[in-house]
């Protein structure tokens, strides 16, 4: 393959979104967060009133989602949504729609366009694993349940300690145990997969790390 693909994997909140766009951005790629299109399947079921768990009314949703990304906003139905996906409620939903088989394959071959001659820097739960088997290089992103939680209280400007972080170390934990547990696609480290565990690294030293295996491969 000569296209060019970088697919990072890994369990929620654990940075991968600002990672992926930054290694992309140093190697003039694409970057596909693949999450978003689930996070805007659940959104626009919720908009529609079809429920999370109707597989073939979502995955129809799904397969003609009217989505356009422009620039860093995401638009809707010509809404922009940007702010709406990122709500722990819709990362729930969108975790109880990506476990149905009938959604992943709705969305499978829309991830897949995103490849061009320019290269692409996906991240996801099953990049590595069914979207891009072939990429050139496959990083499990993770950290500590509690450090993820803590970047994302910081990101909402929520104190580390107290009822709301319990709940937000809570949601982490409950998504990636349902994103770990499903049938179709589950989160896992594969065997051909780099474990780059951020507990302790920032965000420079991530992307230094990637970029470093990138130019080895
Ligand atoms: O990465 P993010 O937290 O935005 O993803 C939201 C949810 O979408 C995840 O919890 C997971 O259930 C689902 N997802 C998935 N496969 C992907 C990306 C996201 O199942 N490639």
């Amino acid at each position: 393959d000569t296209q060019k693909v970088i697919a990072i994997d890994g369990p929620s909140a654990s940075g991968k979104g600002t990672v992926a766009a930054r290694v992309a951005a140093a190697l003039g790629f694409d970057y596909l967060d693949s999450g978003a299109l689930y996070r805007l399947t659940a959104l626009y079921a919720q908009k529609q009133h079809v429920e999370w768990t109707d597989a073939a009314g979502v995955a129809a949703l799904a397969e003609n989602l009217p989505v356009r990304f422009d620039g860093g906003a995401v638009l809707l139905d010509g809404e922009d949504v940007s702010a709406d996906i990122r709500s722990e409620a819709i990362g729930m939903g969108a975790s109880a729609v990506a476990q149905l088989p009938e959604v992943r394959a709705a969305l499978l071959q829309r991830q897949r366009d995103f490849l061009t001659d320019k290269g692409l820097v996906a991240d996801g739960r099953d990049i590595g694993s069914v979207i891009f088997p072939q990429a050139q290089l496959k990083i499990f992103l993770t950290a500590s349940a509690r450090v993820r939680a803590e970047r994302r209280a910081k990101q909402i400007g929520l104190p580390c300690e107290g009822v709301a972080f319990d709940r937000i170390l809570a949601d982490i934990e409950a998504r990636d145990e349902a994103d770990r547990r499903r049938a179709v696609a589950p989160l896992q480290q594969l065997p051909d997969a780099e474990l780059l565990d951020t507990t302790d690294l920032g965000i420079e030293e991530t992307v230094k790390k990637v970029l470093d295996w990138y130019h080895k491969v």
